[in-house]
């Protein structure tokens, strides 16, 4: 018997370029991958021994509050002042499954059947996903790529339409690495706020910002309070991927819709999660300053490699997060994808095209400064070779 037909909104979503393109390097065995964008260091030692203690103590056993624990919307509260000068209280905060589950669930309660949610190009590629199965529809104003992907803020104002409900962006920005200057949030947040528009910002690579770039939240501005949903995770901060919590930031007219959107998702953020979280915000940050030093030596390492194969990517310096974006200059007739494919076969390298980033993705492709020296180092011999540099 042949199986009913599923949901057309999911019939129309592709596998993630994403993860098609590591699991196709998993049967590879001897492939390198630059197309994970997760961290490769293991979670610090004092936030797996502080969930240990949780679990000897029977505190992982039962369900938090909805909105989370509340010691740790307390640490939440103090870190928002201390590095995102965002002033909340805690029934300001919502824990979530990661921060994915907590955009998702910001932008099911914001948006209607229809209503167009806008984005810069190129994007997370998830964000467009989340977009599309709130059965909102996805809208895209580009970014200037020469000037480092900036935002451009005439395209967004063409973008804007009477179906508009919201802006979401990532800030560094996943894949390109751009950071975007505060003159420009701020410009943003005004066009927003000019044309009712909610602002959704997902801030998940906040402390691997580099070269003096500031990192600004939107969530910070007073006036802006009521339209800005700020979102924050644990994963990429603390190397913490596999625990699946971040939180959301909004004032409680907002948050009070997004508690109804987040409970039937996922009740609470995993309770054992919050208890390393806990921990994660209160003990010990060098592992911050590890990573960002680790990731702008790998950065420039990756820069410095790119620049010998000049003759087949250009490329953007990111002033953040641990991903660049090269554009490819020397290809044949092959699309992103194809050209992403060529390299895993015939180099063994693994990147992830550009195409799934949004409508000016096509013609690059990711590239991820997250794994180590020697990744990336026989990476780029393999490139050299292959392309007989
Ligand atoms: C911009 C961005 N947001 C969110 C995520 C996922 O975060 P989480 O693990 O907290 O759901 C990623 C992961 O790559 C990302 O790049």
């Amino acid at each position: 018997m042949s199986i009913l037909e599923m949901s057309k909104k999911v019939r129309d979503i592709q596998p993630s370029a994403i993860h098609r393109m590591s699991a196709l390097a998993a049967q590879i065995p001897d492939a390198v991958a630059l197309s994970w964008a997760r961290p490769d260091a293991p979670t610090p030692e004092h936030i797996n021994e502080a969930a240990i203690r949780a679990i000897r103590e029977d505190l992982t056993s039962r369900y938090s509050p909805p909105p989370g624990l509340m010691k740790l919307r307390e640490a939440i509260v103090k870190k928002l002042k201390r590095d995102n000068n965002i002033e909340a209280s805690p029934n300001e905060v919502l824990v979530t499954t990661g921060s994915i589950e907590g955009i998702f669930a910001a932008i099911l309660a914001i948006v209607n059947p229809g209503d167009e949610v806008i984005m810069p190009s190129p994007n997370y590629s998830t964000h467009e996903l989340i977009v599309r199965m709130s059965s909102a529809v996805p809208v895209y104003f580009p970014t200037i790529e020469e000037e480092g992907f900036r935002l451009d803020l005439d395209a967004l104002e063409k973008a804007i339409t009477k179906k508009s409900k919201a802006i979401l962006l990532c800030n560094p920005a996943n894949p390109t690495g751009a950071v975007f200057p505060e003159e420009d949030l701020r410009k943003l947040a005004y066009i927003a706020k000019d044309n009712n528009l909610f602002i959704v910002v997902d801030e998940a690579y906040e402390y691997f910002v580099f070269d003096g770039a500031k990192h600004f939240c939107i969530g910070s501005m007073p006036e802006m309070k009521d339209l800005v949903v700020e979102n924050f995770t644990f994963t990429k901060t603390y190397a913490m991927t596999g625990w699946r919590v971040g939180y959301n930031v909004a004032s409680p007219k907002i948050m009070e819709h997004i508690m109804k959107t987040h409970t039937p998702m996922t009740i609470c953020a995993p309770v054992i999660s919050q208890y390393a979280a806990i921990e994660a915000l209160e003990g010990p940050q060098d592992c911050i300053l590890e990573f960002h030093k680790h990731y702008l030596e790998w950065r420039d390492l990756m820069c410095e490699r790119l620049d010998r194969l000049s003759s087949v990517f250009s490329y953007q310096k990111p002033l953040g997060s641990y991903n660049m974006f090269p554009k490819i200059i020397a290809k044949g007739g092959e699309d992103s994808a194809e050209f992403c494919m060529k390299l895993l076969k015939e180099a063994k390298v693994a990147t992830t095209p550009g195409a799934p980033f949004g409508p000016t993705g096509e013609g690059h492709l990711r590239m991820s400064f997250c794994s180590s020296k020697e990744v990336i180092t026989e990476a780029f011999d393999r490139l050299d070779r292959y392309f007989g540099v």
